[in-house]
């Protein structure tokens, strides 16, 4: 059985369903996982690259689940809206393609989405809020020194308001207060945004500072 790292644990512990598409696959250890676990019956595994798709058709013989397993090699999406699938997973991706991806398709409405986007994850909330997403759930996972976040999705169709603070820290990462990685989580945040404060003394990113202080002081 393929042991997953913290980081693809993390997004693994939010798939629902027992069929999932695996967008950008690279390896396949996270279908690879599932399907030895019994926790999927069988994936689609995307790649729009044919290195890491060939890497994920060997990881998945070897693992002996050809007969469950469809390897498409395709940008995001495109072309799987009529698959079905109960989950979706996009990770190690930077967060304005993983918003790409679920704007150019219709299938991402009617799964449970998992997301690890590596960048520019506020950006990612914020049009997960602003396209009528929900997020269900979020967490930390830290591997190698760095933290990574994962968001859990769905689409309701009904839009929801936020704060731009929640957009940086995760609303569900507010609530949930890991208390082994939200302390360091907020403090990596904070000196980002410093570094962007001093350079542009945007009164905007004070403000979020400020916000991520108030917190960090309730922990
Ligand atoms: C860093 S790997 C992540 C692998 C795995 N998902 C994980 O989280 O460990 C990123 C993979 O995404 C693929 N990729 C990049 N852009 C893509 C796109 N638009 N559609 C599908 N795959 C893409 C790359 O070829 C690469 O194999």
């Amino acid at each position: 059985m393929i042991i997953l790292t913290e980081r693809l644990k993390a997004v693994a512990s939010f798939v629902r369903g027992n069929r999932l598409i695996d967008v950008g696959t690279d390896h396949a250890y996270l279908p690879a996982h599932l399907l030895s676990a019994g926790k999927i019956d069988s994936a689609v595994l995307t790649d729009i690259n044919p290195g890491p798709l060939k890497k994920a058709k060997s990881t998945i013989s070897s693992a002996g689940f050809d007969d469950k397993c469809r390897f498409v090699l395709t940008d995001g999406l495109v072309g799987l809206d009529n698959e079905e699938c109960t989950d979706i997973s996009i990770a190690g991706m930077g967060g304005i393609l993983i918003t790409e991806i679920l704007e150019k398709s219709e299938i991402a409405k009617r799964a449970n989405l998992i997301l690890q986007p590596m960048t520019h994850q506020h950006l990612l909330r914020k049009f997960l809020y602003d396209n009528g997403y929900s997020i269900e759930g979020e967490s930390l996972a830290k591997e190698d020194r760095r933290i990574y976040q994962i968001i859990n999705a769905v689409y309701t169709g009904k839009t929801e308001s936020y704060t731009d603070t929640e957009l940086y820290l995760g609303k569900k990462n507010i609530e949930n207060r890991d208390p082994v990685l939200f302390r360091e989580f907020c403090n990596k945040i904070h000196n980002e945004l410093e570094i962007k404060y001093n350079g542009t003394k945007d009164p905007k990113l004070g403000e979020i500072l400020k916000e991520i202080e108030r917190i960090m002081e309730k922990l």
